[in-house]
């Protein structure tokens, strides 16, 4: 997407698809690439909400120039958010324009010095503020620790337009449309959940907060700063971040393995196939090996039910499980129903890690935890049904309450 794009009168998108990374934060996989949504406001004055990432500054600079009338420039740059993926271009927009203003508040300055050495032209502003621009205007909105300590949003009251940063934000590039009524929304809405999980979703409070306070705005387009634009139903997204980070699931349940020789993917199978005996779809189920850390944190978000099996690796869990479990959100867990299961050879190990990280963090563990020496027998397989049986009587029974 070559031009900007008009999303309201005087109102458009300036952002950059990146189809290069190979992985957002260095960490979390982007197979079918990430946008950086940043916008501009055409008015008496001339308002840029957010930049890109430094890589593709000169695309975004392109692309906003084609809306800069001659003689005049960019008067103010919002800074709604300083993570790199959205301020990497700024030193070069103030390259370009000066004289630009650039608003923030107080911690945006700090991080401001602190990343670029920007310390000049600096205003901050508070949080209710409104900069007018002539028929549109800026109000801000601070909503701390969605994502970092000095994340705010911008509403523009003219338009209604909520510019929502990484809120409502997801992963994938944007092809062949902006708007949630252009895109695939199922597909939309999975890579907005694994950008929840893997980068919002640990701050869920905050989001809760933000969520109430934002709730008084009369938001016809909501504007978030990757993924699609939602100017046809904004309200969707919004109940969706709603549940997200009330921790509400949907109906389903994942099994979540690691396995060396099979024998734990074995009983992983058997617990899946007692949840979907018993009632429950769907299942998931995935090996902790195959499957990238981002899906397996998504899906356990996704759904109410949990089962973690691991084999032994030198007396502990393996490495690759141990990732995953230290990655678990304990607010989320304390909300799910959870099994454990695990194997080893001589020692004991997984299974113990298992049941102590539960303990520590008070995830409620269904019984029977299931533990076997080599390759399960016809018991320990019952074992595993009755796991799967006593998760799925649990979770019907807290969908019904
Ligand atoms: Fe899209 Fe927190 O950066």
């Amino acid at each position: 997407m070559e031009e900007p794009i008009r999303i309201a009168p005087g109102v458009f998108w300036v952002g950059v698809n990146d189809f290069r990374t190979e992985r957002f934060e260095a960490l979390w996989p982007l197979p079918e690439g990430i946008s950086y949504n940043a916008y501009a406001i055409v008015d008496e004055k001339i308002a840029v909400v957010d930049t890109v990432k430094d890589a593709f500054a000169e695309e975004y600079l392109e692309k906003l120039a084609r809306l800069v009338p001659p003689g005049r420039a960019v008067d103010y740059l919002v800074v709604q958010h300083m993570e790199p993926d959205h301020s990497g271009a700024i030193r070069a927009l103030r390259r370009r324009y000066p004289q630009m203003q650039i608003l923030g508040n107080a911690k945006t300055a700090e991080l401001l010095k602190n990343f670029y050495g920007i310390a000049e032209g600096v205003r901050a502003v508070a949080d209710g503020e409104t900069v007018p621009l002539g028929q549109h205007a800026l109000q801000f909105h601070a909503t701390p620790m969605v994502h970092w300590p000095e994340t705010m949003m911008t509403y523009d009251p003219a338009e209604r337009i909520l510019f929502s940063m990484d809120a409502f934000g997801g992963f994938g590039a944007l092809t062949g449309g902006l708007f949630d009524d252009q895109v695939d929304l199922a597909r939309a809405e999975y890579e907005t959940l694994r950008y929840f999980a893997n980068i919002v979703g640990r701050y869920s409070a905050r989001v809760q907060q933000a969520l109430q306070k934002l709730s008084k705005l009369e938001v016809r387009t909501i504007a978030p700063a990757h993924g699609p634009v939602y100017r046809r139903n904004p309200t969707y997204i919004v109940r969706k971040y709603d549940e997200w980070s009330r921790f509400q699931p949907q109906p389903g349940a994942v099994v979540v393995f690691a396995s060396m020789y099979g024998n734990t993917e074995k009983m992983a199978q058997t617990v899946a196939h007692a949840l979907g005996e018993n009632g429950i779809s769907p299942v998931l189920v995935h090996n902790v090996s195959r499957t990238h850390l981002s899906y397996l944190l998504a899906d356990t978000w996704r759904y109410g039910a949990v089962a973690l099996g691991s084999c032994t690796y030198n007396t502990r869990l393996f490495p690759l499980m141990e990732l995953y479990v230290r990655s678990l959100e304990p607010a989320l867990m304390q909300r799910r129903v959870v099994g454990l299961f695990g194997s080893c050879a001589w020692s004991g190990g997984a299974l113990k890690s298992l049941r102590e990280n539960a303990q520590n963090h008070r995830w409620p563990v269904e019984d029977p935890a299931v533990e076997v020496r080599g390759a399960p027998t016809p018991e320990d397989l019952q074992a595993c049904r009755t796991l799967g049986q006593n998760i799925a009587r649990k979770l019907m029974a807290q969908a019904a309450e």
